[in-house]
């Protein structure tokens, strides 16, 4: 009698330390959209629990599972979520189907033969982000930038070069759906060399980093010089071009009769002249940008088959 008799009343008090203590576990666990999700709250098996309690409040709308041996069955929650055993016997959530809506507070509650417990999981989403890197001129600065758009959690953007570069900024923006676009700008020193150039992306949840490699010849760093070059080269044409008209209207309403041949002359040399340089410079402009492009979709290609994404 002794023995039968006192342990289901030890399990009791127990129980009800553990209850009344009010202590749970925290944490946060990340699924990725798509994926089935298997979510346990603890290892106690069937055989051992009394109940099985699952509150799960994803934005501010509770829903209710219950399950066990001394509870009925109750579920009033969307999306497929259900109670399941594992082959040994274990209680867990499964999520077919893992999306945006099913992230929330989960809170499970076990009691059973020996103590109770309580878990507040937080339940996030993973969204790889798009990786892209391509280069950009702002203030007399060229720059590589590497993004990093739509990922959740936040990633971490970090550069593999052997240049010597001064300050890289950073600008994180929050989409609607919760998701984060991330970019790193990386100035590019005037003297750079030929060099690849790897932004890789990461976050402690991920199983991968992500990486993208922008190739810099000797020819493509030139070429980008050379279309600076060609820009300002452009500007100044077309500023003299305008004020030419400008100048030439003027004069020819002004002084139409005694100004008309030397008008007519300087339409003739001048004008056409300066259109012929202007073409020549945007061919040279248009040139580099193409074998740019093209030598960045290769590579990027390349990398994305190596990860499957
Ligand atoms: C259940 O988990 C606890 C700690 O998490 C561990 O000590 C115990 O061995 C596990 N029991 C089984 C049956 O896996
Ligand atoms: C449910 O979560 C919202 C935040 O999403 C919070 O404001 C609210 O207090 C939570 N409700 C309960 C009962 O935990
Ligand atoms: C589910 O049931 C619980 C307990 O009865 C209730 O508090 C909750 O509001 C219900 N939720 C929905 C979405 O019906
Ligand atoms: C889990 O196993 C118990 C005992 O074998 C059974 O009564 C219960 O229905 C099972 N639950 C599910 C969801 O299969
Ligand atoms: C480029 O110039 C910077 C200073 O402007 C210098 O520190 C660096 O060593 C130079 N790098 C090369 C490869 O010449
Ligand atoms: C850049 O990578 C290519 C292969 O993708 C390699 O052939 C080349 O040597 C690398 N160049 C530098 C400067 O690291
Ligand atoms: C980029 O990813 C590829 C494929 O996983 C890997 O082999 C390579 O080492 C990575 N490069 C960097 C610089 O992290
Ligand atoms: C690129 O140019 C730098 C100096 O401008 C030189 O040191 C380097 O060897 C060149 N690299 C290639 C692959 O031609």
């Amino acid at each position: 009698m002794g023995r039968s008799g006192i342990l289901p009343i030890l399990y009791l008090l127990v129980a009800i330390a553990v209850g009344c203590d009010g202590a749970a576990d925290s944490r946060t666990e990340y699924f990725e959209v798509g994926k089935d999700v298997h979510l346990s709250c603890n290892n106690v098996t069937w055989t051992d629990a009394l109940y099985y309690i699952w509150k799960i409040n994803i934005t501010g709308v509770q829903c209710l599972i219950s399950d066990g041996p001394s509870k009925p069955n109750y579920n009033n929650c969307t999306g497929g979520k259900v109670l399941h055993n594992t082959t040994r016997g274990e209680s867990y959530l499964h999520i077919p189907s893992f999306t945006l809506r099913d992230e929330g507070m989960y809170t499970c509650e076990t009691a059973y033969r020996g103590g109770a417990y309580k878990a507040i999981i937080t339940v996030v989403t993973v969204v790889f982000p798009d990786l892209t890197i391509r280069q950009e001129n702002g203030g007399g600065q060229r720059f590589v930038v590497c993004s990093a758009a739509g990922g959740k959690p936040k990633p971490t953007l970090s550069w593999e070069k052997t240049w010597d570069s001064p300050e890289i900024t950073e600008k994180s923006t929050t989409n609607a759906k919760g998701t984060i676009t991330m970019e790193s700008w990386l100035p590019m020193p005037k003297n750079a060399s030929s060099d690849n150039v790897t932004c890789v992306a990461s976050h402690p949840v991920w199983i991968h980093k992500k990486n993208i490699t922008m190739l810099f010849t000797n020819q493509t760093l030139q070429a980008d010089i050379n279309s600076d070059v060609a820009n300002a080269a452009t500007s100044v044409a077309v500023l003299l071009i305008v004020v030419l008209v400008a100048l030439l209207s003027y004069a020819t309403h002004k002084h139409r009769s005694k100004l008309g041949v030397l008008v007519g002359h300087c339409c003739q040399s001048a004008v056409p002249s300066s259109t012929e340089s202007k073409e020549d410079q945007e061919v040279e402009e248009v040139e580099p940008y193409e074998s740019y492009v093209q030598r960045v979709n290769s590579i990027y290609n390349s990398s994305a088959d190596l990860f499957g994404v």
